[in-house]
């Protein structure tokens, strides 16, 4: 389908191996295949709940737990599920960037991001890793949201691992500029001209967002998990401006709301992104996309 493929789920680098990472029969460990994620904290994940939706849907027979690691021990127990025959991990706070040296291989998008959140035991045993946030975000706005990207201006707020993770996917899409913006304007300026071969690409501090509304604004700020707005010029969303958050709670956001009383065309949390990365995930492990509108919508139903 154009849009999707425009979207970029057209299988990434690295999933060529679909066919070695799914359904391997695990030699070590009988029963389910098993899965998990892994964070320090990661009791308030939603991925076993996704994820256990996904199986169902899809009659995969598969585990997928919580692992809560300690940083002193997450090298070596990630080698030790493996070791004892765990198929796949996501990789959460505080770990993505750690899990990039736990892969033999990585996706291009997995280098362009810098940080892995999902890993694969392949074939030939080797760990291939993956990082499906760019595309889980680019998914939920151009296919769930159909929201454009390509031709349009981009102001992505924040310029951290967030930020970071998304930035490579939404440039392949062809806007006319993203402009990163950030409270502490050096790391957008190193952020842009990381990214800069991939696309016109520049970093500014808040002061310095200039050329009145932009067609679509992302928080990718951790401000919200304190309750706070990025202080950004309120000239930066008009009517036309659909806003997104790639934070998620119950109700909306705080950028959510404050998008919303500005007067933008539309504003949305992060509730797609984080449904649509889970299922680039289970594609890679189980080699069948799982559909995500339901899983989406028990979600954000309470
Ligand atoms: P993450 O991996 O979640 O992106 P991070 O790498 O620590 O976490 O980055 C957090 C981002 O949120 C940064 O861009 C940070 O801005 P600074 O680089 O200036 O610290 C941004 N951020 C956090 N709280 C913010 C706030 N209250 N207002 C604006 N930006 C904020």
């Amino acid at each position: 389908m154009a849009v999707a493929a425009a979207c970029g789920t057209s299988p990434q680098p690295g999933s060529d191996r679909d066919g070695a990472v799914q359904r391997e029969q695990n030699s070590r460990m009988s029963g389910p295949d098993q899965y998990g994620v892994v964070g320090h904290p990661v009791a308030h994940s939603f991925s076993p709940f996704i994820h256990a939706m996904f199986a169902r849907q899809t009659g995969q027979s598969m585990n997928y737990r919580l692992f809560d690691f300690m940083p002193e021990e997450f090298d070596q127990r990630i080698v030790s599920f493996f070791a004892e025959g765990g198929r796949g991990l996501n990789v959460t706070l505080p770990y993505k960037m750690a899990a990039v040296s736990r892969a033999h291989e990585l996706t291009t998008r997995a280098q362009h991001a810098g940080a892995v959140n999902t890993l694969a035991m392949r074939k030939d045993g080797t760990i291939l890793g993956d990082n499906t946030d760019g595309v889980g975000l680019t998914q939920d706005l151009c296919v769930n949201r159909h929201v454009s990207v390509a031709r349009r201006r981009v102001l992505m707020i924040g310029a951290g691992g967030a930020a970071r993770g998304v930035l490579a996917p939404l440039l392949a899409l062809g806007p006319e500029t993203i402009v990163i913006a950030n409270r502490t304007a050096d790391r957008a300026k190193a952020l842009a001209a990381a990214f800069a071969q991939l696309g016109n690409v520049q970093g500014v501090g808040f002061r310095y967002i200039a050329g009145g509304s932009f067609d679509l604004v992302i928080n990718a700020t951790s401000a919200s998990l304190t309750g706070e707005i990025p202080d950004v010029p309120v000239g930066v969303i008009g009517p036309d401006t659909f806003c997104y958050d790639m934070a998620y709670g119950k109700g909306d956001t705080p950028f959510v709301r404050w998008s919303v009383e500005l007067g933008c065309r539309a504003a949305a949390p992060g509730w797609g992104m984080l449904v649509e990365q889970a299922a680039e995930s289970f594609r890679l492990w189980r080699g069948v996309r799982p559909l995500t509108g339901p899983v989406l919508a028990a979600l954000t139903a309470s």
